[in-house]
């Protein structure tokens, strides 16, 4: 498995095995790599020539510094994980000073307000830091086809916005959430809840579903206080945001129309550690 450091080196070995007609797939990651991220690496080896995985805790994305320095970091497992699915993926994993040299800031980007809603709202600063490494690395892979969960549903719009107004020839794939057995959306965060309470984390999923099977017959506001009452009945998780928005312009809605599709999305925090999920409701 090759493992490259740096952007020169990856260049380089991408530039000397991609002939004309060569498709190159891109997974980019955060590493502490789980099936979710596995399954999106599946994919791309499916369906592209070469496949790329970029390994990078992207310190400008991260609004709290305490969440950045608890982000796992694990690049051995990750390379032995990564190995089970092919041997012939290659691995970028910078440091922070090969993507940002000594000037560690994001870009400033504008995504026709979907970066103001939801995760935007809650983590100022978040998308910028998102766009200033997806372009980055979009330019360094050059890929054919880039691989995003549906996990983080308003980073792949984002992501779709920012490739269509800087005009870069990718193509954005979409995958499902992968979930652990009790319903819980697998999360490299997933790794610093206590058992107990990952178990317990099964109810976030359990009051999405509900939302779903309601959706309609019941407002969005007497949604929101079910899901709220669900989640914090046990007194583990507090509810940041639940939201049913419009999954185009994802702007959050009191009232639904026809003929528009709807998701729900949700960010509970079980006391430092931060988890979202979302589903589509029509
Ligand atoms: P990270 O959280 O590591 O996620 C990498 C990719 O895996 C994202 O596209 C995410 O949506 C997808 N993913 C995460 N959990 C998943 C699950 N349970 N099932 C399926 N896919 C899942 O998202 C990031 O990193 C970063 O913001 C990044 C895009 C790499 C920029 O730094």
């Amino acid at each position: 498995m090759l493992i490259f450091n740096n952007q020169e080196a990856l260049s380089a070995h991408l530039s000397s095995i991609r002939k004309p007609q060569t498709t190159t797939g891109f997974v980019p990651t955060m590493g502490a790599l789980h099936d979710g991220h596995l399954s999106l690496l599946s994919e791309s080896v499916a369906q592209n020539d070469i496949t790329v995985i970029s390994i990078f805790v992207n310190p400008t994305q991260f609004n709290n510094a305490d969440d950045l320095a608890k982000y796992p970091r694990t690049l051995d497992a990750d390379v032995a994980k990564i190995e089970t699915v092919s041997a012939d993926i290659l691995v970028y994993a910078p440091s922070v000073n090969d993507i940002y040299g000594s000037d560690t800031v994001s870009g400033q980007f504008d995504f026709d307000g979907l970066e103001n809603q939801m995760e935007g709202k809650f983590r100022p600063g978040h998308f910028d830091g998102v766009g200033t490494i997806v372009k980055f690395l979009f330019e360094i892979v050059e890929p054919t086809n880039a691989y995003f969960g549906e996990k983080d549903f308003q980073q792949l719009q984002i992501v779709r916005k920012l490739v269509s107004k800087h005009g870069i020839p990718v193509k954005v794939v979409l995958c499902p959430i992968f979930r652990e057995p009790n319903g819980l959306a697998m999360s490299s965060r997933n790794e610093r809840l206590a058992p107990e309470t990952r178990e317990k984390a099964a109810v976030i999923y359990k009051a999405l579903t509900t939302a779903k099977q309601l959706f309609g017959t019941k407002s969005v506001r007497q949604l929101r206080d079910l899901v709220t009452e669900m989640v914090e009945q046990n007194g583990t998780f507090r509810l940041e945001y639940f939201e049913i928005a419009d999954e185009a312009t994802l702007v959050p809605v009191e009232k639904t129309e026809n003929n528009v599709k709807y998701r729900a999305f949700i960010a509970v925090f079980a006391n430092d550690i931060r988890l979202i999920d979302t589903v589509s409701l029509n």
